[in-house]
């Protein structure tokens, strides 16, 4: 996709999976990309591998559940890139598979700041800095199970709920200040996340998640890459508070 030469992005969780393949079609597209991970030798990683194919990253660690280190990610990309035009809000950490009444305390709480407050963090101070610029696109990672439940996933799949709806009040709130804000919602997609819930690694689990799809098979990551260029391009000028499925047709059934 093209139409985003020179364009300041600002990628969370950019280490990872989806993140790692959305800061590549980025730079691919002619954006300048930031990106912020907890995790900075990922984070470096891609910024080598986006920087190999001729583009401009930078990156800094950040815990996306710390609003301090939120609010020097997104100063740090107003240093480095001059502006905010886009913003994914991509960290996330995965369920963790016990059932709702065995789900330890410090792991529900972890997983909303990490997964629902840190989009919510990570919005606060992005819509200020693009309000000084005079508008931008904002893209946040929700999921398939943000639209319906899944066992042994109650943090994740409250958490993800709460990023749709996060994202239709921050849409209505700044439509018309030129800020549009949208969600991508994958179905099972084969990143490092699902290698740590057991999923790529186990033949039989693979097969059974691929099987919860319509398509019968995992997403790649650059298929959702392709959703959040979407929505952050012109082609997308009229859409906003959407949570846009990508997910080989899981809730379509
Ligand atoms: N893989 C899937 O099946 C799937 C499906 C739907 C939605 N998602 C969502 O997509 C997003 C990306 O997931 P992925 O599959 O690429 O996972 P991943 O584990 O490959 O990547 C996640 C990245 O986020 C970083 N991260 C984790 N906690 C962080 C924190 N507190 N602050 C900053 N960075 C942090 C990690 O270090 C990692 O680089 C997540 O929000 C996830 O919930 C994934």
């Amino acid at each position: 996709m093209d139409g985003f030469h020179d364009k300041a992005v600002l990628i969370t969780g950019g280490g990872g999976g989806i993140g790692r393949a959305t800061a590549l079609a980025f730079a691919h597209a002619g954006a300048r990309v930031m990106l912020g991970d907890v995790d900075i030798a990922a984070a470096e990683e891609t910024a080598r591998l986006v920087t190999a194919a001729g583009g401009e990253a930078h990156v800094l660690q950040c815990d996306v559940a710390e609003p301090a280190q939120v609010e020097a990610l997104v100063q740090t990309t107003l240093d480095r890139l001059g502006r905010l035009d886009c913003a994914v809000n991509n960290a996330g950490i995965e369920a963790s598979q016990e059932g709702l009444a065995r789900l330890p305390l410090a792991t529900w709480e972890r997983t909303l700041a990490v997964n629902l407050s840190g989009v919510f963090y990570c919005m606060r101070a992005e819509i200020t800095a693009m309000r000084a610029s005079g508008g931008g696109a904002i893209v946040n990672m929700a999921s398939a199970l943000g639209l319906v439940g899944f066992v042994g996933a109650a943090a994740y799949v409250a958490a993800k709920h709460g990023v749709i709806g996060l994202t239709k009040t921050a849409a209505l709130e700044y439509a018309t200040r030129g800020i549009r804000v949208n969600a991508v919602c994958p179905g099972f997609i084969a990143t490092p996340m699902l290698d740590r819930a057991g999923v790529t690694a186990d033949p039989e689990r693979t097969a059974m998640i691929a099987e919860l799809h319509a398509m019968r098979r995992l997403g790649r990551p650059e298929e959702i890459a392709g959703a959040v260029l979407y929505l952050c391009s012109d082609a997308a000028s009229f859409v906003t508070g959407e949570a846009l499925v990508a997910d080989g047709g899981y809730t379509a059934r």
